[in-house]
């Protein structure tokens, strides 16, 4: 990055143990399509009134005090991103910021196939799919929904569409598909996607996760390792995942050409190997709270001060004050740990 757009000096994002904030997740909304079981019920959740979603342009001026904060990454997540409308026009305006963001979505896919075209067109860089199962029935009971092929359709038109590296995120369930791993991990490679699998949080909306249920890192890596030849990736710097290049596994021949740095998986275990330490992650949420942890208590009620017509200053002040309060680690694993109000879906990914 030049020095003429390297945010002026002191105006970073430096919490108390040294940490910078440069990667901004922004809630478009706590709706979603589907209704995955660990993380809402059947009949979805309480959602905000829309009056207290923030507007496209409300979204944009509070991206922008972030830019020139030092953030450089923006990640528009849910709920499911794309089931609010005129997505592809944020992302337009987003993009026309300096110094311009990378913009990422994370996203259920299941209208992805409509809109990979006119997103990659607006400026999107790239997507991170949900996928937690190839197996249709299994989807249906997963999500309580028959949409496995949408989801499908929309990872190949991400992929025509270039929105890549295309990652592709699965919760594993002891019960429901952990044994399912190694067939998913095959099929991204062939595919040519970045296959992820994340620890289950203690994010659902009905509270029911629990340490000994979760399917942990160790268990996904010796499920994995019964067929196939991983080696761990030093350096993860930023990233949640810890990452192993795939040596060799059932198939081989058939895997899309190699990506730079030879194939990989990624293991997300935030709780059983916390990466607080290099988190650099902040969260807006859909109704415009600031959270500098997504398993924290505390937000920063950014939507109140720009109604209240506070201006960029003070908006960067109240920024700066809840970064500089952001807690050491999320402390899941300490006695006394109780699990955010809000769910997964109403925070953010
Ligand atoms: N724990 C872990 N991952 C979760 N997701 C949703 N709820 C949870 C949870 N409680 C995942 C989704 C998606 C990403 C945004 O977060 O499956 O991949
Ligand atoms: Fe929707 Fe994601 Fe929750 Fe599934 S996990 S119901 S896709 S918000």
């Amino acid at each position: 990055m030049s020095p003429a757009t390297e945010p002026a000096s002191g105006a970073v994002l430096l919490d108390t143990f040294g940490r910078q904030a440069e990667d901004l997740r922004i809630s478009l909304t706590d709706k979603c399509s589907l209704r995955c079981t660990y993380c809402m019920p059947a009949e979805g959740l309480a959602w905000l009134p829309a009056k207290a979603v923030l507007s496209d342009d409300e979204i944009i001026r509070l991206a922008t005090v972030f830019l020139g904060l030092g953030v450089r990454t923006i990640r528009l997540t849910g709920g499911e991103p794309l089931v609010r409308a005129g997505v592809a026009g944020l992302v337009r305006r987003l993009a026309g910021l300096r110094p311009r963001p990378e913009l990422s979505l994370t996203t259920n896919a299941i209208s992805l196939a409509d809109k990979a075209v006119e997103l990659a067109r607006s400026g999107l860089d790239r997507v991170n799919v949900s996928l937690d199962t190839l197996d249709r029935e299994k989807f249906h009971n997963l999500t309580r929904r028959d949409r496995l092929a949408d989801v499908l359709a929309g990872l190949e038109a991400a992929q025509q569409a270039g929105l890549r590296p295309i990652k592709v995120n699965a919760v594993l369930m002891r019960e429901q598909n952990l044994a399912e791993a190694p067939q998913l991990l095959s099929w991204a490679l062939r595919a040519g996607y970045q296959m992820r699998f994340i620890e289950h949080m203690p994010l659902d909306a009905e509270h029911l996760w629990t340490m000994a249920g979760m399917v942990t890192a160790d268990e996904v890596l010796s499920v994995l390792g019964q067929s196939f030849q991983l080696r761990p990736v030093g350096h993860r710097g930023h990233a949640p995942a810890e990452e192993f290049e795939v040596l060799d596994g059932p198939g081989r021949a058939g895997w899309a050409p190699a990506p730079q740095g030879g194939y990989r998986v990624g293991i997300i275990a935030s709780v059983s190997r916390p990466f607080c330490r290099d988190c650099d992650r902040l969260r807006l949420t859909a109704d415009g709270q600031l959270r500098t942890c997504l398993f924290g208590h505390q937000e920063t009620d950014l939507r109140a001060a720009l109604r209240d017509g506070a201006s960029d200053q003070e908006l960067a002040e109240l920024i700066r004050q809840a970064v500089r309060a952001k807690p050491a680690g999320h402390g899941i694993n300490a006695p006394g740990f109780r699990q955010p109000e809000r769910p997964m879906s109403a925070i953010g990914g």
